[in-house]
């Protein structure tokens, strides 16, 4: 049978901003990516790994205004710390770029002239809220003011998150800019639109050859029912990014740029090893193309980037890979409980490698969220790779070199045993290739577990006292560590660095093309420990450490993560299902004796109902005779609590800091006493 022609893969993952450092969120993401890689690579494929910094937007423009500096000597400093970050985890890129170089500005130009060459770029005026101060277009996001529906002060842009109304930005009561507090007016100005909805067949096309996941291809279609927009891909000046050629003051927003990263970070790595550009990135060839990114960015990589490659006459990704956002402990990363964790404090603190076996542990195929449960983490890596893996090799290695000079049995005495682990090679191959790498774990484990039996079975320990016995040590530990070889390969891609080490305790290379039959007669060196244990107390300083050292936080650097940002614990929909939220009419509000802060508010749950008296810390925002007849809400199945002034029977809902602020909650008209609240 001929021997299948390497296959030439090109790999991307999402080009971080260059906005703040990497934390967790993005690290699950390149790790998930380089295992794949370096699967590929270790099968003999020709696989590339490229990435750049998404460098462009108003974001980058403001913070490094901010910072006092050029936002190109933002994304430059940034530009370090991730390349240094990646490294540290073992990220094996083969380029990593920016999305503000020369490469990507050529091939920005030329594939906006080629989608504008075939009708699919218009040009419209659009009323935008406009910053008379700072000079500058807001984005929603930078615009704040009252909800139109409910007045609660202080939303941002386009979605109330008291009442979740949404709207436009131009709808908010009072609304002012975020950036310099002025009152926004709307101005005019020409945008340039991507015709998205002329690609509803060719996506559709894309959709069904089932190349993406099934999740996947099913939220890219309900998007393709709902109707697709034209996709508005210019911003005015300011704006840091690429001014568009022929059109002064009109830029390129960050979006259309960001992907077309891949291919600028692609040509630089082209241009400078020599590599054949076109053979990836023309159509024709058979050549793969795969982007991993998380659930966040689908539409941009589902929709809008095959859409204009193929207007632009470029081949489409042979797929896109999409996974979860990251969870720590079961909950969105806190900053405030020291679970927003940046890559660097992880360094500090831990070993890259611990963090790259635990996310293989949990990753497939899947969009599913990955947890990083602490506890379970210590746990997993010292019993699994400590205690399982390096203890095959410790527990034969001292045996070998007291009584046999490092040298292993000229003939493997259990070939079938050898032969059962190297045949499992081909269902672990298959599930890398599937990306269901806590599969592969698993597997590795049982293999793991079975050579262990095999030396519990054997007990050298025991045998090396005996007298005349010398050979069946030789024998089991002989085993034990082309056992040990085996799984070592298997656990390359996910542990390269422990790899490494143990290639030069085998004196051979793991190479899984290679890996046939017995290491015989082989030397092999010193055992050095390959993987030390994991601490909890390593883990609590990089806790400790995160919550200190917590970023003021940017949304943009959220990344593949869920970002909890504020203090309150998340529940379950069971516990948020045992409050009991009605609908009170306030019939009488009374000052306390004694009591600066408080009310007392009786209250109707309807009639038929007893009334209820609640103590409630508003006297500083409500004068009391203006809360008669009021209507509000209460937690009425709140187990009625003793206070100074008396018992209070539930718990009104107000908002706001406190003091004069505190607004209560108050139902839409047509809401009666007694009602639940959903
Ligand atoms: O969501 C993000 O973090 C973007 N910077 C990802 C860009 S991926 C690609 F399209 F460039
Ligand atoms: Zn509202």
């Amino acid at each position: 049978m001929a021997t299948p022609q390497p296959r030439k893969i090109l790999v991307t993952s999402a080009l971080p901003y260059a906005n703040g450092p990497l934390h967790l969120g993005h690290m699950l993401e390149q790790i998930q990516t380089d295992i794949w890689v370096r699967f590929q690579k270790s099968r003999g494929n020709q696989c590339l790994y490229v990435c750049a910094d998404d460098a462009h937007g108003t974001a980058i423009m403001l913070a490094a205004e901010k910072l006092g500096i050029s936002p190109e000597e933002h994304i430059t400093t940034i530009h370090k710390s991730h390349v240094q970050d990646s490294a540290k985890f073992l990220i094996e890129f083969d380029n990593f770029h920016s999305t503000h170089s020369d490469e990507n500005r050529r091939w920005s130009e030329d594939i906006f002239s080629r989608l504008k060459q075939n009708g699919h770029i218009a040009a419209r005026e659009i009323t935008q809220a406009f910053d008379p101060q700072k000079q500058l277009f807001l984005s929603d996001r930078f615009i704040k003011g009252s909800c139109p529906r409910c007045k609660t002060a202080d939303q941002y842009g386009d979605n109330c998150e008291a009442c979740g109304a949404t709207y436009s930005p131009l709808e908010l009561i009072d609304p002012v800019s975020a950036l310099s507090g002025a009152v926004p007016i709307e101005k005019a100005s020409t945008h340039f639109f991507f015709k998205l909805p002329e690609f509803e067949s060719m996506l559709r096309d894309w959709l069904d050859s089932g190349t993406l996941q099934s999740q996947v291809a099913n939220k890219l279609r309900e998007w393709l029912d709902a109707g697709l927009q034209e996709w508005d891909i210019s911003r005015d000046a300011p704006y840091f990014g690429f001014e568009i050629p022929g059109e002064p003051g009109k830029y390129f927003y960050v979006w259309l740029d960001a992907p077309i990263g891949y291919i600028g970070s692609f040509q630089n790595y082209c241009d400078r090893s020599g590599l054949g550009f076109d053979e990836y990135w023309e159509q024709g060839h058979d050549t793969e193309l795969y982007h991993f990114i998380g659930k966040d960015i689908v539409n941009f990589h589902g929709l809008f980037w095959p859409a204009m490659l193929h207007s632009a006459g470029l081949r489409a990704p042979t797929s896109v890979f999409v996974h979860g956002f990251l969870t720590v402990n079961g909950t969105k990363m806190s900053k405030s409980r020291g679970t927003f964790i940046n890559a660097a404090t992880y360094l500090d603190h831990l070993d890259a490698e611990y963090l790259r076996y635990y996310f293989a542990a949990k990753l497939s195929s899947s969009v599913d969220d990955i947890d990083l449960n602490l506890e379970d983490f210590v746990q997993r890596v010292n019993s699994d790779v400590v205690g399982k893996v390096v203890n095959i090799a410790s527990r034969c290695a001292g045996f070998l070199r007291k009584g046999f000079d490092n040298q292993l049995t000229d003939n493997c005495s259990e070939p079938e045993l050898l032969q059962a682990f190297l045949d499992s090679g081909e269902a672990i191959a298959q599930l890398f290739e599937a990306r269901e790498f806590n599969k592969v774990i698993r597997e590795i484990v049982i293999l793991a577990d079975r050579a262990n039996q095999y030396i519990d079975e054997k007990k050298p320990w025991v045998l090396a006292k005996e007298e005349g016995r010398e050979q069946e040590v030789h024998e089991a530990c002989s085993t034990g560590i082309n056992l040990f070889r085996v799984i070592m390969t298997y656990l390359k891609p996910v542990l390269p660095a422990m790899a490494e080490k143990a290639e030069t305790f085998l004196n051979c290379s793991l190479d899984w093309t290679q890996l046939k039959g017995a290491l015989e007669g082989h030397q092999i060196n010193k055992f050095k420990p390959l993987l030390t244990r994991v601490e909890r107390e390593q883990v609590d300083a990089m806790v400790n450490d995160s919550r200190e050292s917590a970023p003021a936080g940017s949304s943009d650097n959220a990344k593949a993560a869920a970002v909890n940002d504020g203090d309150s614990a998340e529940i379950q929909f069971d516990d948020f299902a045992k409050v009991d939220l009605r609908v009170a009419e306030i019939v009488a509000a009374d000052s306390v004796e004694g009591a600066d802060k408080l009310l007392c508010l009786t209250l109707s749950l309807g009639s038929g109902q007893a009334t209820r008296q609640v103590f409630a810390g508003i006297k500083a925002a409500y004068r009391p005779e203006d809360l008669v007849g009021r209507l509000t809400v209460v937690v009425a199945n709140l187990a009625p609590r003793k206070m100074r002034f008396g018992i209070s029977e539930g718990m009104v809902l107000a908002a706001g800091p406190g003091g004069e602020e505190i607004f209560l909650l108050q139902p839409d008209a047509g809401a009666t006493p007694g009602m639940q609240v959903k």
